[in-house]
């Protein structure tokens, strides 16, 4: 079957790390499901797999990509939650320590057919086409877990969204805003700032601009380059919630003085549940809010995709069709 995968990684080259072509169709183990793929979303996650983070060469050669809409053995269209937990583990899978991403250890859902755990597998509601429905178990779940799990926002309150363009960010903006928060982005480009104004954020400002008042929490997904700024934008008691590093993981400043003296919490937030992948699409179906898709292109023309993220002249996400 058609796949995008790797065979060996590239830290600094992930681009030359990326094959597209043909791979074994998976075996489905007792208690998994096979889903052949309507669409698939490529993720900053993806990119970092073709760097070598996360994924070691004894688990090579491995199918890349987390996010997956499509049919199962009886026709059911459903969507694939990425976080596959232990099967004995309890609770919320995000903190179970054996839990991993899809082609992590399990291989991807770039590819015509994956095959995941039956429980893994959620209804796609409707209302939602491949295309956004693929958007969503990655980024948009992430956003969604930072919002109202981790910082627990509230209407009416006053959220900075790190960074315009991204898949996560543009989750946050669209989320936030539909759940009544104000919602304040910064971003690197003009037109990225205006494509966040009309994904409902309140105001925007370029990277790193003084705020006019300060704010009840900050979605940081760039990492080292905003990281001051971020602290700096909270109230008292605010929180900085803190699902990526894209730009790096070791800021200047960390600005550790004004952490404890302000009282402020750093959150971390890494994916989410199936519970909260299903509350998601519920939102998304009751709201009318859908993910803004960058570009849908064929399985074949993966490499363009992954250009464009490492490019950084994204605004939503990239979605692949296999062509089923
Ligand atoms: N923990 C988790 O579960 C989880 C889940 C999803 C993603 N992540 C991580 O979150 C990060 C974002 O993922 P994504 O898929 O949204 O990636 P993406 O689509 O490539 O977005 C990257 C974002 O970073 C901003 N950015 C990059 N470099 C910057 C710089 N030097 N200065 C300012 N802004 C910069 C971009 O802002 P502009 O719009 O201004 O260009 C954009 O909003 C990645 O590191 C990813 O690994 C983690």
């Amino acid at each position: 079957m058609l796949a995008a995968f790797t065979t060996r990684t590239n830290a600094e080259d992930p681009l030359s790390a990326l094959e597209v072509g043909e791979r074994p169709v998976p075996e489905v183990p007792e208690g998994w499901a096979r889903v052949r793929v309507r669409a698939a979303g490529l993720n900053h996650h993806d990119l970092w797999s073709l760097r070598g983070v996360g994924l070691p060469d004894e688990r090579l050669p491995m199918i890349l990509g987390c996010d997956a809409a499509g049919l199962d053995d009886e026709g059911n269209e459903v969507v694939v939650h990425a976080v596959i937990g232990d099967p004995a583990w309890k609770g919320d899978e995000t903190l179970d320590p054996r839990r991993s991403l899809l082609s992590e250890r399990h291989q991807g859902t770039l590819a015509a057919e994956v095959v995941v755990p039956r429980h893994n597998l959620v209804p796609k509601p409707a209302g939602l086409s491949w295309e956004e429905a693929a958007s969503l178990p990655t980024a948009w779940l992430t956003a969604y877990r930072m919002l109202f799990t981790q910082a627990q926002v509230s209407p009416g309150q006053t959220i900075l969204v790190q960074g315009a363009g991204g898949g996560v960010a543009t989750a946050l903006i669209a989320l936030g805003s539909a759940a009544g928060v104000r919602v304040w982005v910064t971003g690197r480009s003009e037109e990225k700032r205006a494509r966040a104004l009309g994904l409902g954020a309140d105001q925007v400002f370029e990277s790193g601009a003084r705020l006019p008042e300060r704010v009840d929490a900050v979605m940081e997904t760039v990492g080292a380059a905003t990281w001051s700024h971020s602290v700096k934008a909270l109230r008292p008691g605010g929180a900085i919630v803190i699902c990526g590093a894209t730009s790096g993981p070791a800021p200047e400043n960390a600005e550790l003085n004004r952490i404890f003296f302000l009282q402020l919490r750093v959150l971390g937030s890494t994916m989410g549940t199936r519970d909260e992948l299903g509350r998601l699409l519920g939102f998304l179906q009751t709201s009318g809010v859908r993910p803004q898709i960058d570009s849908v292109l064929p399985l074949e023309r993966a490499r363009e995709g992954f250009a464009r993220m490492a490019n950084g002249e994204l605004v939503g996400k990239v979605v692949f069709t296999p062509g089923n």
